[in-house]
C-alpha cells in the first residue's frame, strides 16, 4: 500500500470547492460533455489533459458558466461550488465569474490602460475605498502576476501594446485582482516563451495556498510540474482523475497510458 503522505502539499486532505455530477454539454446536436462527475479540490491545482477536442475547454467552462455565452450550448447535471448550485437561478454570472476568474489561452486585454485592466473588476466590484487603496490593489496584482517590474514605469500606457507574454500575465494579474476563489486557466502558457511560462508556473505554485486552481494545458511536463491533481478526458469522457503521480506513473486506464505516453492525441 502506498504510504500517506502528510505535508503542507498533501493532495488528499484538502477539501472539495467544486463538485460536479452527471455533467452534461451538447452544443446542438453535438454531445461535448458526457456524464462527467468530480470532486475538484481547493488550495490544489488540478490539470485536465487529453487530446485536442476532448473537451477541456468545455468543461472548463462550465465551471463558471462561460458556457452561458455561447447560445447553441446546454449544460445538464449539477455543478455545486462550496455547496451552491451555480446553475440555479438566483446565481448572478457576473458575481459568479468575479469569485471564479479565467484567464485564456489568448491573451485579450482591454483596449484600455495596464493601470485600468487591472483596476476595472475592483471598481465594478467596488472593492477600494479610495484612489490610494486601488493603487495598493493594481500593484499587488501586478507582482502577483510577475509582471509589476516590467511595467510599474508605464501604468498608463496600453495593455494592448505589451508583448503576447507580457499581456498574459497582465490578464493574470487583472483576474487575481478581484481576488476570486477559483482560477480557470485554459492553457495560459501557449503563447508564452520559457522564461514567461515559468513564471507563469511559479505564480500557480503560490496561487494554490489560497486558491483552487484548474488548468488546461497539452504540455504533460507542464501538468506533472504544476499540478497535484490530474483529469484525463477522451472525446468528451473524464476518462481518469487522481494524484497527478498515479496519473503519470500508474495510470490505470489504457487510454490515459496511451495518451500520457504519446500513443494518442
Ligand atoms: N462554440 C462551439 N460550438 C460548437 N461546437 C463546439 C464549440 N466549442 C467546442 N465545440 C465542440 O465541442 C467539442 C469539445 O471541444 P473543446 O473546445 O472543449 O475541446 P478541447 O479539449 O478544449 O480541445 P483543444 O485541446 O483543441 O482546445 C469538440 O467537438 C468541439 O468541436
Ligand atoms: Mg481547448
Amino acid at each position: 500500500m502506498k504510504d500517506l503522505k502528510i505535508s503542507e502539499n498533501d493532495v488528499t486532505q484538502q477539501p472539495v470547492k467544486i463538485a460536479a455530477r452527471d455533467v452534461q454539454v451538447y452544443y446542438d446536436q453535438t454531445h461535448a460533455i458526457r456524464d462527467v462527475s468530480v470532486d475538484i479540490q481547493d488550495r490544489n491545482v488540478t490539470a485536465f489533459i487529453g487530446p485536442s477536442g476532448c473537451g477541456k475547454s468545455t468543461f472548463l467552462r462550465c465551471l463558471n458558466r462561460m458556457n452561458d455565452t455561447i447560445p447553441s450550448s446546454r449544460v445538464e447535471g449539477t455543478i455545486r461550488i462550496d455547496g451552491e448550485d451555480i446553475y440555479d437561478r438566483k446565481v448572478d454570472p457576473v458575481q459568479l465569474r468575479a469569485k471564479v476568474g479565467m484567464v485564456f489561452q489568448k491573451p485579450n486585454p482591454f483596449p484600455k490602460s495596464i493601470y485600468d485592466n487591472v483596476a476595472y473588476g475592483p471598481r465594478i466590484h467596488g472593492l477600494a475605498r479610495n484612489k490610494a487603496e486601488l493603487d495598493e490593489i493594481v500593484e499587488r496584482a501586478l507582482r502577483r502576476g510577475a509582471i509589476w517590474e516590467e511595467v510599474k514605469d508605464r501604468l498608463q500606457a496600453p495593455g494592448t501594446g505589451l508583448s503576447g507574454g507580457q499581456q498574459q500575465r497582465l490578464c493574470i494579474a487583472r483576474a487575481v485582482a478581484t481576488e476570486p476563489e477559483v482560477l480557470l486557466m485554459d492553457e495560459p502558457c501557449s503563447a508564452l516563451d520559457p522564461i514567461a511560462t515559468a513564471q507563469v508556473e511559479e505564480l500557480i505554485d503560490e496561487l494554490r495556498r489560497n486558491y483552487s486552481v484548474v488548468i488546461v494545458t497539452h504540455s504533460m511536463q507542464q501538468a506533472a510540474r504544476v499540478s497535484q491533481k490530474t483529469a484525463f478526458f477522451h472525446l468528451g469522457n473524464l476518462v481518469e482523475y487522481g494524484d497527478t503521480d498515479d496519473i503519470f506513473t500508474n495510470p490505470k486506464d489504457p487510454r490515459t497510458e496511451s495518451y500520457i505516453t504519446g500513443r494518442i492525441g
